[in-house]
This record gives structure tokens, C-alpha cells and sequence, in this order.
């Protein structure tokens, strides 16, 4: 078969969900932040659907891995929630029936012949290390984490060899501490910078453990997944440039220099040191930081981000903000998936794929999402039931196009996952968008293949399409 996009032997065709978002909070001890928020203020969830029944994985998911494989994956991306699996968060205590239900979900998985790629961190902080400490304010959550990683080595490491640290740490410190889309709503520049800082510590932290374990000698791979959103100018002019450059090094570089270069943005370092709102770190943790490098990097791809010069003088009366330093530039004409209001960019996985190839050393990495949620697929539903989204089918294409340019340049990308195997919940947004190749039927939970679903199947068996 003549293909026009040839990918890479062994290349991973995947999907990524996570704990929190799939499986429901059945037989569940512990709350996350994002439990107790539904619990106290539902009406924040999009039709008040929170991540109570969630798609159900928890009770479903043979079926959900026979769907999977139904659809061809050779691979696919859960997250194990802290919350769940374990029982005493300060002595990492294991719940017995959580250890049972993980050990089942890999084991399926691997049964099935699908890769399981288990990330530690996906947004769920237990909601009493919140209060007790400050979650990810404290270092104190910073090793309580790695005791709950340890756990997850011990009891699964001998079949899972893919692990990641974190999901989007950048999402915590954007959507906690700065723009309040995830609670606690906090508007903390400071603290925003501090829990910066110890999630890039937690990430080191856990990585040395696992190679004082001795799982990276048992063929075993440890990396992050960063959502990086490529930063462009409005223009050339150095104002712009300058704006664009603070935005990359802010909410991009400050988690992908240290996870690969072991070291934070010398730039960042100095505004934030001459704003007085730097971290506070020891040279012992630095030293961490600096010998404990991710193997592989995950990139979490939806949109660019654009920058212009701020038009105003920032307001700094209500503390320090990163916004001190740009305005979000809206490009006209730009593309915008206007369901999540999210611009369309293709061409970024093309500047990804050559940012990793020249500035981080052609580490391996792969997309580890890149999606489009759509609301009121069920409009495409056709005569015999199926949900033709040819819009997710070009989007897909469009990107794995760009993708590819940067692979043929040399660019070191082991695969492509998408957001997301089976329609899921999506934190405040719940089930308004669906991104899945699999819908779900939210009142009986029925779950059924899209279009998208055979489109992936036969590009996973060709390599490419
Ligand atoms: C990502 C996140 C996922 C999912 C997705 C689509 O940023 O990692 O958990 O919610 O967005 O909204």
C-alpha cells in the first residue's frame, strides 16, 4: 500500500485518559481537590456533572480495554490516583482492593497486547494534604508524593516500564494559583512560582527513587508530560519578541529545561530573583534537580499561545503576576475550535518537533495528547449509529502531517496518542466536549465506536496513512 506519511518503525498509536477523568470514584477512600470541589460547589461543572460515575472504568474496564483493542492501540496512557490506591497518605499504607484493581487494569491491558504507559500525577492532589499542608505549596507534599510513587514501582513496576511523573504540572500552577480555573481559585503570584518549583522538585525527586530502585536497570523508563505551547510574537519588533520569549520561558521552559537540562531558564531566574518572588530552594535540592533528568519527554499539544508587548503599565497593587510582563495577543484570522475556544495550529508540531531536536538534545520524546473536543457529536450520528466526526479525522490528519515533516527532519518522536481512547470527563467542563474515538453514552453508559475509531485502527495497522 503507497502511503503518503510513513511513520517510524514501532511507532506508538495510542490514546491517553487518566484516573480521575475515567474511572468514577467507586470504592474510593480519599477525596482529590477535584472530589471535594464538586462535593461544595457542583453548579462550577457543566451541568453539574462531576467525576462521581465519571465513564465508569472502574466497573467496565474489560470491556473498555476490548474496545481499545477493538480500535487498534498499541498503546495507551492512565493515570493511578493518589487517592485511591493509597490508604495512609504519611506511611503509604496500600488499600488493598485499589492495588487489586490497578494490578487487574494493567494486567488487561497487557493481555490485550497494548502498552501501558502509567503517569503518577494527573491533577489529583488528595484534598487533606490541601489543607493539612498546602498541597503542592509544601515540601512536606513534595516527599509524601514520592512515598506514593515508591508504592506504585513496588507493586507495578515489573510490567509497567513507561511511567511519568506528571500530567500538565504547568496546569497546577496556571489553574490553582494564577487563573483560577481549578481550585482552590487562588490568585498567588508567589505561590504560583513556589508550587513551580516543587512540582520540578517532586518530578527529580521521584525519578531518583526510581533509579535507586533499580528500575531504569530492568528496562524501565521514567519522563513528564508537559502541555508546551509554542509562544509566538505579534510582530518582530523587540517589544513583542521580548513578550513572546518571557511567555515560553514562563509557562514552557520552567518545566522542560529543568526535566532535561536539570537547570530552570537562566532568564526566568533572573526576572523572577530581581521581582523578588523567586523560590525557595536549597543547593541540595538543586543538586536533585540537576542529576535526576527525565528518559523521555511527553508533549501535551492543543494550541499556541501568542503574545504582544503589554499595552498598559501591569497593576502590580494586588501582588506580582507573570502578566506583568505580556498581553495574550489575538491573532486575527486565526483558526479556533470554537467549542473549547481553542486556536487551531497545526504548523506547532512541526516547531515542537524541531525545538526538541535542537535545543533539548533529540531527547525521545512523543505526543502524548493532542485532541479536539466537540460538543453535540451526537448531531453526526448517521443511519447506522455512528458518530461521523470527519472534523477529528482532518484535524488528526492535519497534525500527524506536521509531525511527520519534523520525524523526516530528524526530529527523535517515538508516537502520537491522542486526548482521548473513550469520551471522558473533563474536569469543570465535564462531558460538554468529547474528544474520544469511542462515545459514551452518559445515562446508560453505553459506549460505541466513531468513525475516528476505524480511521485509527487501520493507521496503526498501515504505520501511517
Ligand atoms: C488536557 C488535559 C486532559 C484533558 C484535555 C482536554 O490539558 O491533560 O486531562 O482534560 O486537556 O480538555
Amino acid at each position: 500500500m503507497s502511503l503518503k506519511y510513513k511513520f517510524p518503525e514501532n511507532f506508538w498509536w495510542g490514546s491517553a485518559t487518566s484516573g480521575p477523568q475515567s474511572e468514577g470514584r467507586f470504592n474510593k477512600k480519599h477525596r482529590s481537590v477535584f472530589d471535594y470541589w464538586f462535593d461544595i460547589e457542583p453548579q462550577a461543572f457543566f451541568n453539574g456533572v462531576g467525576p462521581n460515575v465519571a465513564s465508569n472504568f472502574y466497573n467496565s474496564y474489560k470491556e473498555d480495554v476490548k474496545l481499545i483493542k477493538e480500535i487498534g492501540l498499541n498503546s495507551l496512557r492512565t493515570s493511578i490516583q493518589w487517592t485511591r490506591l493509597i490508604k495512609d497518605f504519611e506511611t503509604g499504607e496500600v488499600d488493598e482492593d485499589a492495588a487489586k484493581f490497578y494490578n487487574n487494569v494493567i494486567n488487561e491491558f497487557i493481555d490485550q497486547g497494548i502498552l501501558p504507559v502509567i503517569n503518577l500525577h494527573h491533577f489529583d492532589l488528595p484534598v487533606e494534604l490541601y489543607e493539612k499542608y498546602g498541597g503542592w505549596e509544601s515540601k512536606k507534599v513534595v516527599d509524601l508524593f514520592v512515598i506514593f510513587a515508591k508504592k506504585c514501582f513496588e507493586l507495578f513496576g515489573d510490567r509497567v516500564k513507561y511511567w511519568a511523573t506528571f500530567n500538565e504540572p504547568m496546569v497546577v500552577v496556571e489553574g490553582e494559583y494564577l487563573y483560577k480555573f481549578h481550585y482552590p481559585k487562588l490568585v498567588d503570584g508567589k505561590k504560583a512560582v513556589q508550587v513551580l518549583y516543587n512540582l520540578n522538585l517532586a518530578s527529580a525527586k521521584v525519578i531518583k527513587e526510581f533509579k535507586e530502585l533499580g528500575y531504569d536497570k530492568n528496562g524501565g523508563k521514567i519522563g513528564i508530560i508537559l502541555n508546551l505551547t509554542p509562544s509566538y510574537p505579534r510582530s518582530q519588533e523587540e517589544k513583542d519578541v521580548n513578550a513572546a520569549k518571557f511567555v515560553e520561558d514562563f509557562f514552557n521552559n520552567s518545566f522542560l529545561d529543568p526535566a532535561i537540562k536539570g537547570k530552570f531558564p537562566e532568564n526566568l531566574v533572573e526576572i523572577l530573583n530581581k521581582d523578588n518572588v523567586i523560590w525557595e530552594s536549597t543547593e541540595e535540592e538543586m543538586e536533585i534537580i540537576r542529576n535526576n533528568t527525565i528518559d523521555f519527554l511527553g508533549v501535551n499539544y492543543y494550541q499556541p499561545r501568542r503574545a504582544k508587548a503589554k499595552e498598559e503599565k501591569f497593576d502590580e497593587s494586588n501582588g506580582w503576576m507573570p502578566d506583568k510582563y505580556f498581553d495574550n495577543y489575538e491573532m486575527p484570522g486565526r483558526r479556533m475550535n470554537t467549542y473549547r475556544g481553542w486556536e487551531i495550529y497545526p504548523q506547532c508540531m512541526y516547531d515542537i518537533a524541531i525545538n526538541v531536536r535542537d535545543n533539548y538534545n533529540n531527547i525521545p520524546w512523543y505526543i502524548s495528547e493532542n485532541g479536539m473536543g466537540v460538543e453535540g457529536e451526537e448531531k453526526y450520528i448517521n443511519d447506522d449509529g455512528v458518530i461521523e466526526d470527519n472534523y477529528r479525522i482532518e484535524f488528526y490528519e492535519e497534525h500527524l502531517s506536521y509531525l511527520h515533516k519534523g520525524i523526516s527532519e530528524g526530529s527523535n518522536c517515538f508516537g502520537y496518542h491522542t486526548w482521548t481512547p473513550i469520551d471522558c470527563w473533563s474536569w469543570s467542563n465535564a462531558y460538554k466536549n468529547r474528544y474520544g474515538f469511542i462515545a459514551v453514552d452518559l445515562p446508560t453508559q453505553i459506549k460505541t465506536i466513531k468513525k475516528s475509531g476505524r480511521w485509527i485502527k487501520e493507521v496503526a495497522k498501515n504505520n501511517g496513512f
